[in-house]
């Protein structure tokens, strides 16, 4: 049998974080490419990727891969591979689309001839085909068009991975819980010293970076992963590897783990979400304005993510905030590093301190900064 290969996809500008996340895990011939990381292995190392990548958003299994150009191209590339090993008519499907840089330009459509492709080849074996179900499908398939090369994927987690189920409530802006991962695995943080988000909303950063540090995987408590409702799912390697998560859990943090925002109901949210994903007890939570900020002793990390106005006007509004960020940076925070995350290049100027270094992330299809400024 050929050797299989994975693709783990990432929001751009993170694909070296996973990558090296991947390593760690110890998956074979990881390679980083545009918008995610290649990776080899079997079941297991899929099975071990879902549970444990902080900074991934799918892994995807890819079945073929082919040059399309055309409607017709893209059919018969999908009528080529083999549906039936992995769907039968009682089953549900869904096919989701990412495109760029090719003829075809309308991801609907492409979904929409992957699908019939597929349903064409079940019915002409069965006698009757599947049926689609785009919210909660058996089986998600994952068409990537770029540069008129075409792959066809098996989406593993299902519903993506940044949802790890801890987060119900919505507060101003939130982080996707992934890239929230990113900044913390950015930051360079291991967990020995503070950790501190003096912005935390929702709680995204802390929560991610106390479920670092305890060892917690994120998809500890994601009720399913696509995997599970696939024919051959292996259900005792599944509760093994789950078995030894949950052994290698640790019981306290190192180092504190501390969030504050000057507001009341965010704070509320975050930690509703913090008990979800079962590190409330461990960590610091209370409302407090930046200006009165106290971390605890240095050195230690320190996370910013203030609001960055995505409206004409709010740029202006939000420039006092910035300067308070930076006297807050000015202050003598021995031994603490700080990294400001913001789409915004403009205000970040109003911090009126020298960045020493300066990371691109995307927000979504935002071009962001991850603003490093080292304390003395
Ligand atoms: C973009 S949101 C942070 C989102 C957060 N990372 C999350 O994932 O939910 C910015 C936060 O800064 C808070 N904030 C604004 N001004 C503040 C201030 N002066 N002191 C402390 N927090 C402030 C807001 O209440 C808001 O929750």
């Amino acid at each position: 049998m050929s050797k299989q290969y994975f693709f783990a996809t990432t929001a751009k500008g993170v694909e070296e974080v996973l990558a090296a996340e991947l390593a760690r895990l110890g998956a074979s011939e990881v390679a980083a490419e545009s918008g995610g990381v290649r990776f080899g292995g079997g079941m297991e190392a899929a099975y071990r990727a879902n549970l444990w990548l902080r900074t991934a958003s799918r892994v995807l299994m890819p079945l073929g891969e082919f040059p399309c150009e055309t409607p017709e191209q893209l059919y018969q590339g999908v009528l080529a591979l083999e549906w039936q090993k992995y769907l039968t008519p009682a089953k549900t499907l869904a096919v989701d689309c990412n495109l760029r840089d090719s003829a075809l330009t309308h991801s609907g459509f492409v979904a929409l001839k992957t699908k019939d492709a597929i349903v064409d080849q079940l019915r002409d074996r069965f006698g009757s085909r599947p049926s689609v179900d785009t919210k909660d499908p058996d089986l998600r398939v994952n068409v990537r068009l770029f540069r008129n090369r075409c792959t066809v994927s098996l989406d593993f987690s299902g519903t993506p991975l940044d949802r790890r189920g801890y987060r119900l409530d919505r507060h101003e802006a939130p982080l996707k819980e992934n890239l929230a991962a990113a900044l913390v695995e950015l930051s360079g943080w291991d967990g020995s010293t503070p950790l501190v988000d003096p912005m935390c909303g929702t709680g995204t950063i802390v929560i991610e970076a106390a479920m670092k540090a305890l060892r917690i995987p994120p998809g500890l408590s994601r009720k399913e992963f696509g995997f599970q409702r696939w024919e051959g799912f292996d259900g005792p390697l599944w509760n093994r590897i789950l078995a030894e998560a949950r052994q290698g859990m640790l019981a306290e943090l190192p180092a504190p783990v501390q969030g504050s925002d000057i507001s009341h109901s965010a704070i509320n949210m975050a930690a509703q979400n913090a008990s979800r994903a079962g590190v409330l007890d461990r960590i610091a939570l209370g409302r407090c304005q930046l200006a009165e900020l106290e971390p605890p002793p240095g050195p230690g990390v320190l996370i910013l993510n203030p609001p960055y106005g995505k409206r004409l006007g709010e740029e202006e509004a939000l420039k006092p905030l910035y300067k308070e960020i930076g006297d807050v940076l000015k202050k003598p925070l021995a031994g603490y590093t700080a990294y400001l995350f913001t789409g915004n290049l403009e205000l970040a100027k109003s911090v009126g301190l020298k960045a020493t270094r300066r990371m691109v992330l995307y927000n979504g299809p935002i071009e962001c900064r991850l603003l490093k400024y080292e304390m003395y």
